[in-house]
């Protein structure tokens, strides 16, 4: 029998997903300051969160699956949590597993009628998120990165169109160390 080393590896405490077919890529305060409430007098430069994919599946091949790691910073935009950009999935019919790894944080859902949902997210956290639910994770830690594991299918797709047509509901700050949804 073979045996041979793991595709990539995962630095949980520090550190990215690393390896073999992992993109990296990061998103800055100005790619995504329209998610804000209030993005004035902040450096557009800032590094929000970071995403690794492994891409090793074929593109809309059926029953495929892609896995990533999401990296918030414990950034605030004039109070508000730093948060990812947040989405739908193209097809509905598709779900996510999440799971916390590192740092404290909220998943917000939405469904379709604008209704907000979340859980906690820590580490060991493990979301199952259903298709039908717009998903955003947010880090409410004051000085530490929130680091999350995804795993969903090659076909879902991200509708970024729709939680730009209908955004999430609720904000998430933090107010003198206190987590504030409003
Ligand atoms: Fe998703």
């Amino acid at each position: 029998m073979k045996i041979s080393k793991p595709m990539a590896q995962m630095n949980n405490l520090e550190g990215l997903l690393e390896g073999e077919g992992i993109s990296h890529a990061a998103k800055l305060l100005k790619d995504i300051s329209f998610i804000y409430e209030n993005a004035e007098g902040c450096d557009p430069e800032t590094v929000m969160y970071e995403v690794c994919t492994c891409e090793r599946a074929q593109k809309g091949k059926k029953g495929d699956l892609l896995w990533g790691l999401s990296i918030l910073h414990p950034v605030r935009i004039n109070g508000e949590c730093c948060m990812t950009r947040g989405h739908w999935h193209v097809d509905r019919d598709c779900a996510e597993f999440y799971y916390g790894i590192k740092g404290r944080g909220l998943l917000l859902m939405m469904d379709e009628k604008g209704e907000c949902f979340g859980e906690e997210v820590f580490p060991g956290s493990l979301h199952y998120i259903d298709g039908r639910y717009a998903h955003r994770l947010i880090n409410t830690s004051a000085d530490e990165d929130l680091k999350v594991g995804a795993c969903w299918p090659v076909t879902a797709g991200h509708d970024y169109a729709a939680t730009e047509k209908q955004p999430f509901t609720v904000r998430v700050f933090l107010e003198n160390g206190e987590v504030v949804c409003r």
